[in-house]
């Protein structure tokens, strides 16, 4: 061996040695990087102090704050949670909660100029408004914010800025507001058990626009901005598009690619003309595995591309989830019967129970109806209404709603239906019931809508007992300024306010009157609408009013609530007879509203309560000494006197009857 072997093998080995442990120093400092907790980091983003500026570009810098990546837009910090590089987006959250543990409020207004970020999905907005001198109203919705509240400043968060405008609150008076955006698809269900810091830790998504890295990083390499160009740092050197872009291997790759894809779609259309040549043999042999593994893959297609979306803040659900839950819509999971479709039972994907409605086929007019009814109850988020969890797509075979489930039945089976039993429903449950579902259709009215079809049936029950009114169908929102409507009547028979069927003109007031036909059916346990009852007792509020004039109050009250033997019974009755009475007065004008109604309501629940703390003063006052009588109740004769009086001169409505004591 000589010399000038010795120095051939070195230098042919160094130059390999270079070549081969040698990296490059960008490719090196744009290394995936994380805080700690939270996504790993790499481009477009780059994490200041661990990796360099040409790593990402400039305004996708995220720095660690302990343990959060976080990203500074229009002011405030936000905590980067997660990033999808498959799809461009990421997950922010405003980072108020970490570096104020005891009273997280943003400060600043959220806004997307000057980024390169977008809303990658519908939003909403959460607002926060702080320093408010009046209380904010229940039917807000308020998220309250307690730490940055004091008996004269109220600060709180709410989501829908269009109900605040209904409810006359002024929030110019408050002392500052900032608005968040909020992803629209979330399950609204789990967003009312929450409080607004809950809120503030799930963020919001947005999506990038930047050069893809997929093609860099498959051949090995990280991409970068250097420049104002796009690099693909690989560990020799840094390269235009790919590590192989100047590969002499790649001419072989692209052949081998090329073979591949040659033969992949000789292959592809074989299986096309057997499938083609088997359904000719056999139209629709559905036993045949390759048509079905088409179908099923269309499917999940189909399902994927649903998934996820929201049509008017509700969530879509897929044609083939609400299918397979009702048991392809057997009989057996049948609920009832909506006046407009079919109820069935049935449990989705994520285990709730849903009453899934089915429109009639085919009645383009009753899906308007359906449409109507998604949007008015994607608005409404009420204790006492029944909740809408969505509906399936435009795009879908067939529109179909769903609910959520009420277990108990409706109103109208448990006084005088399949559920009723003598006694079962006893006096103080119902006028808990009466009193939920005017509080119910008095937020409607607050929010500016009409029911439209008030009836027992309409009033649905859960295993407490607790209302959810249901059956928005035929509700239509109506502008502040127009006092009535003009539509060809609708409704349903018996509870249907007299002078709407004379004019066609539809108010709240038509809502007023149902409710008093619903009072009657509380206090007799007897239908709406019996025609087995004497010619001129068909209508229970017809039949109502009269034994209230003839002074047979009690012919009409359930023998099983006590009228007779309770007198605190008897006086909330008699009570709650005036009341339905006033409610079912021709004249609308003469009619209270709905907020009077439930006043009212309220009032007559407390006699109960107030007389049970009498009882219990008595007692400890001196056990020896019998109970005092309760004060002389007012007799039926004073609903009579009452009526004549209203009958003769209608307008003075509230001052004819007598307040409750
Ligand atoms: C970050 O990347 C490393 C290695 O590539 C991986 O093991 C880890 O699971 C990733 N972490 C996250 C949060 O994605
Ligand atoms: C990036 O490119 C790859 C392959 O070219 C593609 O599969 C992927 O969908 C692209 N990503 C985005 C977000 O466009
Ligand atoms: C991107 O993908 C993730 C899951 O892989 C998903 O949660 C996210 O919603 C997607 N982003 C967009 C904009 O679709
Ligand atoms: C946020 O925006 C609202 C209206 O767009 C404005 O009234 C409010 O003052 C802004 N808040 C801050 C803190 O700038
Ligand atoms: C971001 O998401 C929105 C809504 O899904 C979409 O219209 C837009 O094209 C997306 N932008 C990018 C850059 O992916
Ligand atoms: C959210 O509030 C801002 C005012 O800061 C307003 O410009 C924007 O239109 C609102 N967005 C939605 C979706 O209501
Ligand atoms: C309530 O808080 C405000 C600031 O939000 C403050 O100006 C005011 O003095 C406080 N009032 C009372 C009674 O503490
Ligand atoms: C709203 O406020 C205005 C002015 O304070 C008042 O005139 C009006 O009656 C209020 N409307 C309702 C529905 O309370
Ligand atoms: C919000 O709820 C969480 C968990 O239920 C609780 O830890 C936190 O203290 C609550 N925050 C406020 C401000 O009530």
């Amino acid at each position: 061996m000589n010399l000038l072997h010795i120095i051939v093998v070195t230098i042919i080995f160094t130059t390999f040695a270079n070549r081969a442990f040698s990296v490059d120093r960008s490719f090196e400092r744009c290394e995936p990087q994380t805080c700690g907790h939270g996504p790993n980091i790499s481009y477009p983003f780059w994490l200041s102090g661990n990796q360099d500026s040409f790593c990402g570009y400039p305004s996708f810098k995220i720095t660690c704050n302990g343990r959060f990546p976080v990203l500074s837009i229009s002011g405030d910090e936000y905590i980067v949670k997660e990033i999808f590089y498959s799809n461009h987006s990421f997950v922010l959250a405003n980072a108020a909660w970490v570096y104020d543990e005891k009273c997280p409020i943003p400060l600043h207004n959220f806004s997307l100029e000057r980024t390169p970020f977008k809303y990658s999905s519908n939003h909403v907005n959460f607002s926060f408004f702080y320093g408010c001198p009046e209380e904010p109203s229940e039917y807000m919705l308020p998220y309250p914010i307690d730490c940055a509240s004091n008996t004269s400043h109220h600060s709180f968060a709410i989501f829908h800025m269009e109900v605040v405008e209904r409810m006359n609150y002024s929030l110019d008076s408050c002392q500052s507001s900032v608005h968040l955006p909020f992803d629209d698809a979330v399950n609204v269900d789990a967003l009312m058990q929450m409080n607004y810091t809950e809120i503030l830790k799930m963020g919001f998504i947005l999506n990038w626009t930047a050069q893809n890295c997929s093609n860099c990083q498959r051949s090995g390499g990280r991409c970068g901005f250097d420049n104002n160009e796009f690099v693909c740092f690989c560990s020799d050197r840094p390269h235009v598009k790919t590590c192989d872009d100047d590969n002499p291997w790649n001419w072989k790759r692209k052949v081998i690619v090329g073979v591949c894809t040659a033969a992949a779609t000789v292959a592809i259309m074989c299986i096309i003309f057997f499938v083609y040549q088997r359904r000719n043999r056999k139209p629709y042999d559905p036993s045949s595995f390759v048509t079905r593994s088409i179908l099923s893959s269309t499917y999940s297609m189909d399902d994927d591309m649903e998934k996820g979306s929201t049509y008017l803040g509700v969530h879509i659900f897929s044609y083939k989830e609400l299918e397979e839950a009702t048991n392809y819509f057997d009989s057996a999971k049948e609920l009832g019967d909506g006046g407009f479709g079919t109820v069935y039972h049935g449990n989705v994907h994520d285990g709730r129970a849903v009453a899934v409605k089915r429109p009639y086929e085919n009645n383009w007019k009753r899906v308007e109806q359906f449409m109507n009814e998604i949007e008015i109850l994607a608005r409404l988020r009420h204790q006492n209404l029944v909740l809408l969890y969505g509906c399936t797509s435009r795009h879908s075979r067939e529109l179909l709603l769903v609910y959520e489930y009420i277990p108990n039945g409706n109103l109208a089976e448990h006084l005088h239906g399949g559920r009723a039993k003598p006694g079962a429903l006893p006096w103080l449950t119902r006028i808990n019931i009466a009193i939920e579902t005017a509080s119910a259709l008095s937020y409607l009215h607050a929010s500016d809508i009409i029911h439209r079809d008030v009836k027992t049936t309409n009033i649905l029950l859960d295993n407490n007992f607790g209302v959810k009114v249901a059956d928005f169908g035929l509700s239509r929102p109506f502008p502040m300024n127009v006092t009535h409507i003009s539509t060809a009547p609708q409704g349903t028979p018996g509870y249907v306010d007299p002078e709407y069927n004379q004019c066609y003109q539809l108010t709240s007031k038509s809502d007023v009157y149902s409710f008093g036909v619903v009072l009657i059916e509380l206090i007799s346990s007897m239908p709406a609408v019996d025609i087995t009852r004497h010619r001129h007792e068909i209508n229970l509020s017809t039949m109502a009013i009269n034994k209230i004039k003839n002074h047979t109050l009690h012919e009409l009250v359930d023998p099983y609530l006590g009228f007779e033997s309770d007198s605190t019974t008897q006086k909330m009755i008699i009570a709650v007879a005036e009341l339905a009475f006033r409610c079912l007065q021709t004249d609308k004008d003469v009619r209270p509203s709905m907020v009077e109604v439930l006043n009212e309501l309220k009032q007559i629940q407390s006699y109960d309560l107030n007389i049970q703390k009498a009882k219990e003063i008595d007692i400890s006052a001196d056990d020896n000494v019998p109970l005092k009588s309760d004060p002389l109740p007012p007799s039926p004769d004073s609903v009579a006197l009452s009526w004549t009086s209203a009958s003769t001169s209608p307008k003075g409505s509230g001052k004819l009857f007598r307040s409750p004591p």
